[in-house]
């Protein structure tokens, strides 16, 4: 009986520090910024950038996303530059997550587990909304053209229900692009689909799914190669 509790112990210990070294899982803590992006609130989350989420610079935010998910730098200088000008820090080369929800800049209506602004807080993780998008995938992974059709059902659902929808061009490219960085970062560089698994956690627990066998990419998720994911997701009618 002592054996197995020593045991079960030793198997809870693994998978708590599957987690690579120094970047263990944390849930935020009161008074932490935190975005509408689940992957920015996972990569603080793991400490791949301050776990705050605050006065978050550019090279912070590239290294961040170097370390955690192989991402190359050039990838994040056009967003991390739009952000820079929503900041609220003071320090126009810092922001702080929670400055990314500004609507109508990057944030958008039709989030995938995201309220449309007009229905409240457009920046937490709301469970009716995921439930939703969530009940769409119900296959042990989640295919390009069954993630670019659950879009395009949010977006349908969203312009019915909201008086106020609004999508411009960024929003609408920020929202193929949501799609597409979600298959890429968890899912294979060409072909996404992720496990479904895998894309729960991440939108559920805003968690990398190290533990449960996510592997960082040996070779850099470039612009060239998210390009050609963001093109089969905007493909899909
Ligand atoms: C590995 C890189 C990234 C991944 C996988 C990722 C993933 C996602 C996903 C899946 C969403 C959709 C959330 C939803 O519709 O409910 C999202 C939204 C968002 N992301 Fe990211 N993201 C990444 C990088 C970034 C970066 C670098 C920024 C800004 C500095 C950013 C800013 C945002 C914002 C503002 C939203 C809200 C859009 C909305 O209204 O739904 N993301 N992201
Ligand atoms: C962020 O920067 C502001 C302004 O420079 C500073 O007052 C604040 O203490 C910083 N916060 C953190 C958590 O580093
Ligand atoms: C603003 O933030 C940058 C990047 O973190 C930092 O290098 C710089 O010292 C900050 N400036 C001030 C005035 O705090």
């Amino acid at each position: 009986m002592k054996f197995t509790a020593v045991a079960s112990t030793a198997a809870l210990v693994a998978a708590v520090t599957a987690d690579p070294i120094g970047h263990g899982w944390q849930a935020p803590k009161p008074g932490y910024s935190r975005s509408p992006c689940p992957m920015l609130n996972a990569i603080a989350n793991h400490g791949y950038i301050s776990r705050n989420g605050k006065n978050i610079s550019l090279p912070e935010l590239q290294n961040g996303f170097k370390e955690g998910v192989n991402f190359v730098a050039d990838i994040l200088t056009q967003v991390g530059n739009i952000a820079l000008t929503i900041s609220t820090t003071g320090n126009a080369s810092t922001f702080n997550l929670h400055d990314l929800g500004a609507h109508n800049v990057i944030e958008h209506d039709g989030s995938l587990s995201r309220k449309d602004m007009y229905f409240g807080d457009q920046v937490p993780f709301d469970q009716a909304t995921w439930k939703t998008t969530v009940s769409q995938m119900t296959g042990p992974t989640v295919p390009i053209a069954t993630a670019g059709k659950i879009r395009l059902n949010r977006l349908a659902a969203a312009q019915a229900a909201n008086p106020e929808f609004t999508l411009n061009d960024l929003g609408t490219q920020a929202s193929v692009a949501d799609t597409a960085l979600y298959q890429i970062a968890l899912g294979d560089m060409v072909n996404g689909n992720p496990k479904t698994k895998y894309v729960k956690i991440l939108f559920e627990q805003e968690r990398i799914p190290f533990n449960e066998g996510y592997k960082r990419k040996d070779d850099p998720i470039t612009q060239e190669k998210l390009d050609a994911v963001i093109a089969q997701v905007a493909a899909v009618v």
